[in-house]
């Protein structure tokens, strides 16, 4: 499965069949499920997809080597941006809850573990609250300025203000202070693995682990689509601007 690329051609079934866990991309897009033998193109167009968004991102989402690239004059940022936000929605709004649950479920369940079952508890909590940080200030902060770079790089105009925000902080900022949050799911992991004493329920515990492996795989592919497509986009965009904006100046 890995290492096999999709193009637009292709039915939209087929890629269903090829990787169950594309239903995730496909609802982050809005795109329901009952598309017969439409491609992928035919289904794209009819939600108003960019087409050769999905193609990147599905791409990337079924090979982690994949490196999902655009082009600056014609990347949708808008598009991008509500993909990013729909997958924060689903991560705090699903799979936190989910994976709480059945936390929770072990913690009742298993009484007599109670202490050991307590601090992977306590660490899934502290996990939870670094990235509820993590989204909430790429929401608040990073991806409302994507957006206007984007939008000043297709109006072809920098205000001053921008010019401002630009040298404040840049894309280049965000690239080296996003953490990696999917790597502190493998110490989580671990805590189950190597390290709390075996459960009596031990088929609830390996539903917190499967489930661990899937958000860790979906935040991997996340942060990719954050720092090898968002980042290089932004930053040529950037750079364009800033040429402008002294080009201007100068006149
Ligand atoms: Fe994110
Ligand atoms: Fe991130």
């Amino acid at each position: 499965m890995e290492g096999k690329m999709i193009a637009k051609s292709m039915k939209m079934a087929d890629l269903v069949h090829l990787n169950y866990l594309l239903l995730f991309v496909l609802d982050r897009f809005g795109i329901k499920l009952g598309f017969g033998d439409k491609t992928i193109l035919e289904v794209c167009e009819e939600y108003g997809v960019d087409a050769d968004f999905f193609v990147e991102v599905a791409n990337s989402f079924l090979d982690e080597e994949y490196v999902p690239s655009s082009n600056i004059n014609t990347f949708p940022a808008q598009l991008a941006i509500d993909y990013l936000r729909n997958t924060h929605n689903y991560y705090l709004e699903d799979k936190v809850p989910e994976i709480e649950g059945l936390i929770n479920q072990m913690v009742t369940n298993c009484k007599l573990d109670r202490k050991n079952v307590e601090v992977l508890n306590n660490f899934f909590n502290v996990y939870k609250q670094e990235l509820t940080d993590h989204i909430k200030r790429e929401e608040d902060r990073v991806f409302p300025y994507v957006l206007e770079i984007a939008q000043a790089f297709h109006s072809g105009e920098i205000s001053d203000e921008l010019y401002q925000k630009m040298n404040e902080y840049d894309i280049n900022d965000y690239a080296s202070e996003h953490d990696n949050v999917e790597q502190k799911l493998y110490d989580l992991k671990n805590i189950i693995i190597k390290y709390l004493p075996p459960v009596r329920n031990s088929l609830l515990c390996h539903k917190i682990l499967i489930e661990l492996f899937n958000l860790e795989k979906d935040l991997n592919d996340h942060a990719l689509l954050e720092d090898k497509l968002i980042v290089p986009i932004i930053a040529e965009q950037e750079e364009r601007l800033e040429k402008l904006y002294n080009r201007d100046r100068q006149n």
